[in-house]
């Protein structure tokens, strides 16, 4: 098969983004396929033909995650052709020439629907879910609601618009997101009034919504749901601090336990909480739910991620393991589900 892997972008995950798509693109190409790795805003000076050429490899110019959040401005210096379109030179045509786009795409522009949209009326096949479920999932408040309404309970909570006079109804400690966020960017654990002065400060920065919310205290896990099935659960236990940017990244910095210690109770209400919030907020494919639990056994969908992390050491790769699903065969699978 013909697969373009779809990463970078210009989003706050953009190098998250790039070594999923590293990793899939090696993988697929383990599996015979005919394999492109191309950068969605970047693109590439090589046209439909040339691209498809079997000597290049396209992984090469990939980098690794660095602690902090990529630089966007200096990307954006790169495109030397005016960036009047949101694609790089030459991606819509060589997409188009594919039998499936792989979508390696994390954050805005990629996991929040737009490109999902255009794909759906350009013609062009995808992996995971589609333009409205992804919208939805991308605005934490929205799917907050959906979930909530369909029985997954979630924290409790308030949304707020920049520009509102913001009182904080919740209480501390609590927690501020910046709604259309992701990779902990942007979020922020408040315990004293000056935290939560500039945890507001910080959401608003990176967007217009934010969501403040009850502060869970407890263990943490993550469970992906495959063609509407959930698999093992994994727990994510960070060395220091919360899971934040530096956390999910640098790797050795957090104990994570696949399948996650939990009595058969604890484990199927998770796994039914989740598989609920996957019909709940119109998923297809994949996509991976973020959960908390109190030490009591109460447990809280925070967020569903509809393209999660991929490379071997990710959250999902680890639970496919788990029932013996190795990472190229997990990324062939994900390509069946799109066609
Ligand atoms: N209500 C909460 N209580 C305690 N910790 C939270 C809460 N919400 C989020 N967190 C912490 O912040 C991290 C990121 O939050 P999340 O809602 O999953 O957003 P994203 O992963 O998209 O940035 C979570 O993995 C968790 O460690
Ligand atoms: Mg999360």
């Amino acid at each position: 098969m013909k697969i373009v892997c779809l990463a970078g972008g210009i989003s706050s995950e953009r190098d998250v983004s790039l070594v999923t798509g590293k990793n899939v693109y090696e993988a697929l190409r383990r599996r015979g396929h005919e394999v492109i790795l191309l950068d969605v805003y970047l693109g590439t000076d090589k046209g439909v033909e040339e691209a498809w050429n079997a000597d290049i490899d396209w992984a090469g110019s990939v980098g690794a995650i660095s602690a902090q959040n990529p630089d966007i401005a200096a990307v954006k210096a790169l495109r030397t052709d005016g960036d009047k379109n949101f694609f790089g030179p030459n991606v819509i045509e060589i997409c188009h020439s594919a039998d499936v786009v792989f979508m390696c795409l994390h954050g805005a522009m990629g996991e929040d629907g737009k490109i999902q949209a255009f794909f759906d009326l350009s013609g062009i096949k995808y992996t995971g879910t589609d333009y409205c479920s992804s919208a939805i999932c991308m605005n934490k408040s929205l799917a907050k609601e959906l979930l909530a309404y369909n029985g997954v309970s979630v924290p409790k909570g308030i949304h707020v618009y920049k520009g509102d006079e913001i009182t904080n109804t919740v209480g501390l400690p609590c927690v501020i997101k910046a709604c259309n966020g992701g990779s902990s960017i942007g979020v922020t654990i408040a315990r004293t009034e000056e935290e939560f002065a500039e945890g507001i400060r910080c959401a608003f920065e990176l967007d217009n919504e934010a969501v403040i919310e009850e502060y869970i205290k407890g263990r943490e896990f993550s469970v992906c749901v495959l063609e509407g099935k959930a698999l093992p659960i994994i727990e994510i236990e960070p060395l220091q601090g919360f899971y934040d940017y530096k956390n999910k990244y640098q790797s050795g910095s957090c104990k994570e336990t696949c399948p996650a210690e939990l009595d058969d109770i604890l484990t199927r209400k998770m796994q039914h909480f989740a598989e609920e919030g996957f019909k709940a907020l119109r998923l297809r494919g994949y996509a991976r739910l973020d959960f908390l639990m109190k030490e009591d056994g109460t447990m809280y969908c925070l967020e569903a991620n509809t393209l999660p992390g991929m490379t071997p050491t990710s959250l999902v790769p680890q639970e496919a393991a788990a029932i013996g699903i190795g990472f190229d065969e997990l990324c062939e699978k994900i390509v069946e589900t799109a066609l």
